[in-house]
This record gives C-alpha cells, structure tokens and sequence, in this order.
C-alpha cells in the first residue's frame, strides 16, 4: 500500500492501548528488514531517520527506498524525521515526501520550543502532515544532541498540556527517565508522571531511548499512554555485531554477503516488538 502518515496510525494506537514501534534506518538492508519484520508481525510501523543519517544519504533516497518497498506491502508503513533540528530540515524532508515529521526544540526554553514547533506545525497542517515535539529533554546522546544527565529535565504535565495547546502538534514526545545510546546503568522511569500526563494531555505520547529498557517496564508504559516506542541503539549494535561476524571469514568479498544475519537479526527484533508493543495483527 501506499505510504501512510502516522496521525491515523497513532490515534489509533492510543485508542486501543497498544503502540507502534518506530526503528531507525541508516540503510537500504535496515529498511528491508524493518519492513520484512512488520510484515511477519502483520504490524503497523514507522521507519526513521535522524539528522545525522540524512547527511549520510538524502532524504528523498531514504523516502524512495521506503516508499518502493512500501508499495509493495500490505502493512501501513509511515517515514518520519526523527529529532529534526531545523525548521528547514523539517520542510525540506516533507518535501521529499516524509509522511510525519519530528521537531525537537526541547534544549530551548519553553517559548522557543513552543515558537519553533508551531512553525513547523504551521505549515506541515497545510499538507497534512503529522509533528512529533518534545518537551522536557531525553538524557544522553543522539546524533550531536547531547544531554547530560543534569540537564535532563523530566517532562511537566501541566506545562505539557500548555505546550500542546499552543503548539498544536500531533503527538507529544515525553522525557520521563530514558536516555538516548547505552544505558551505564539501568532506567529507571518515572511511571506516575507519565500517568499525570496521560491524564491530561489526549494525544498520543512517544517514548524516546527505549534501546535497553526492560520489556516489562515497555508494556507498562504503553499501558499508560505511550503509543510510538522508539528503538536506534539497538539496531545498530544488531546490524554492527552481524557484520563483523561475518566480515571475520577472509572469503567472502561480495557485499551482498554483509547483511544478510544482519537482516535475520533485526527482523526478528521487530518482530519482538511488536508482541511487547502490542501492535502485532494491528493492521
Ligand atoms: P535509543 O535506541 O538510543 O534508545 O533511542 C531511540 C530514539 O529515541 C530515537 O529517537
Ligand atoms: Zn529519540
């Protein structure tokens, strides 16, 4: 099917309790294995890129590997910007063709986060693409945004509701204990805030840095609320672990070789996710 955006898919996700799992690409194979993995999950998902990555490759060449596999998939498949840095950014990628689309101005203060959110939300409404905003800040390192654990701020509910009445984005991402990148020691997350914010703010939440959280604590959290689950790190460390097992056999030259585990692996970890997510058979 065509490419979907992830308003419907969400809103839909937040209605019946369960979430989507989002997955960061960096490459054709992640693509085909991310996609491979909702399909035996008969799962809705969501493929991402960060800012880093589209300086690895275009834009439009990661919409267009997406968007020909998707074609050809019976699952609904959004492409989304993950933590868009730049109002430009931001439009460039919807111009590509990106079905929903992140800003994160959540390192400026309240006003600012607010004024460069509305932005985008401003003209993306206009062709009717989804924003994902953060409010509040998500510890530990994605792409260049670092933020240390000082400044890690835990999202606050009634200024989240605050936040999504001025802003008017689509879905709400929520810093309440995850970091990005490996955790050094294990998260814990802050459940009754998440709840708080629940209650008050209707709109689909996203949980970022959840590589290395338990599943237990992944269930409990889409029980409350959550209803897009992202997963970078691990992926990269599945893709990365595979490679190099197989780049220890001096034989094998051909390139094609490379991901083929890789794939399997990753593949099979949608699969899982889907099954703690709950969106297995969700499509
Ligand atoms: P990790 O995979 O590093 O936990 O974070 C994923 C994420 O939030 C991507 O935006
Ligand atoms: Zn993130």
């Amino acid at each position: 099917m065509a490419l979907v955006n992830t308003k419907e898919m969400l809103k839909r996700a937040r209605e019946n309790d369960y979430a989507v799992a989002a997955f960061n690409a960096e490459n054709m194979e992640m693509i085909q294995a991310i996609i491979d993995g909702a399909l035996l999950a008969k799962s809705p998902v969501i493929i991402q890129t960060t800012p880093s990555t589209l300086k690895y490759a275009d834009a439009l060449t990661y919409f267009s590997i997406v968007k020909s596999i998707a074609q050809k998939s019976p699952v609904p498949i959004a492409i989304h910007l993950d933590h868009g840095n730049s109002v430009d950014l931001c439009r460039y990628c919807m111009e590509c063709g990106y079905t929903s689309l992140m800003i994160d101005g959540s390192n400026f203060e309240f006003n600012e986060n607010v004024r460069i959110s509305k932005e985008v939300v401003d003209f993306a409404k206009l062709n009717g693409i989804p924003v994902e905003a953060e409010l509040g800040a998500v510890g530990g390192k994605e792409d260049e945004h670092v933020v240390g654990a000082k400044d890690a701020l835990y999202t606050n509910p009634a200024q989240a509701l605050e936040f999504v009445e001025k802003t008017g984005i689509d879905s709400l991402a929520v810093a309440i204990g995850t970091a990005h990148g490996h955790y050094k020691q294990k998260p814990k997350l802050d459940f009754e805030r998440l709840a708080e914010i629940s209650q008050i703010v209707s709109l689909p939440l996203v949980l970022h840095g959840t590589s290395g959280v338990d599943d237990a604590d992944v269930r409990h959290a889409v029980e409350l609320g959550i209803s897009k689950v992202n997963y970078a790190t691990h992926l990269r460390d599945l893709y990365t672990r595979e490679v190099r097992k197989v780049l220890q056999n001096p034989d094998i030259f051909d390139p094609k070789e490379y991901g083929k585990m890789a794939k399997i692996a990753i593949k099979d970890f949608v699969i899982s996710r889907a099954k703690v997510c709950k969106s297995e058979g969700k499509i």
